[in-house]
């Protein structure tokens, strides 16, 4: 039997997406498995979602003040232990620093509820609806990157959806068609990086950019 793909996966808060990749790994939709779950919140529900998928979990607190190159080259070799083949940012909100990436060259991917370019940072999604509501952008999106160094949401695409809005959406229900997006693309990514390798999956998201549902 070939060897399961080992993901890291990195939260701060809710965890659905991490969900989402916890459920295909049960349900065989992905050849991987998530070896630790770390969380910089000690209250992010995503680690009662680890925990009950009976996945080890770590927190690494982020301590005011603290050197952040500190942080991170601790942070790296707690990950680094777990011998990942993927680091995941599943809603992880804190930027890492190159003492973090240069650790994992090529193999830190993030998810972004927005499309390339648009909306970097926090509260991506009701800037986008904001944005909308005054006719400034016709459609949002969602999008999986590269993270090959510090600049934020932003790295090699490596796969985007477009989100029409509809004229009756309330903040509320854009959000829950960009969370669903989200974990689709997620696991969709994390599929086609273990089965096409990194390179394809990239020209991949070049040649189907923009497919919309
Ligand atoms: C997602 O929208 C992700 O794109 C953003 O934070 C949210 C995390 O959601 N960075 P969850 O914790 O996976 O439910």
């Amino acid at each position: 039997m070939k060897k399961l793909t080992r993901l890291v996966v990195m939260i701060s808060g809710n965890g659905s997406n991490l969900q989402a990749i916890l459920d295909a790994c049960n349900q065989g939709k992905l050849p991987a498995k998530v070896v630790t779950v770390i969380s910089n919140k000690i209250d992010a529900y995503g680690l009662h979602r680890a925990y009950n998928a009976g996945v080890p979990s770590v927190v690494v607190p982020w301590i005011k003040n603290q050197e952040r190159s500190r942080y991170d080259k601790q942070l790296a070799q707690i990950v680094a232990s777990f011998k990942p083949d993927w680091i995941v940012l599943a809603g992880w909100m804190r930027l890492l620093s190159n003492t973090f990436l240069k650790r994992f060259p090529n193999q830190v991917i993030n998810l972004h509820p927005a499309l390339p370019g648009m909306f970097p940072g926090t509260n991506s999604i009701s800037r986008a609806y904001q944005a909308w509501e005054v006719r400034q952008i016709p459609h949002t999106g969602v999008m999986v990157h590269l993270v090959p160094d510090e600049g934020v949401d932003n790295g090699p695409l490596l796969n985007q959806r477009i989100i029409p809005f509809l004229d009756e959406d309330t903040l509320d229900s854009l959000e829950a068609r960009v969370h669903a997006a989200e974990h689709e693309i997620l696991v969709q990514t994390i599929h086609s990086l273990i089965m096409n390798g990194l390179e394809r999956t990239i020209e991949n998201a070049k040649s189907h950019s923009f497919s919309s549902r």
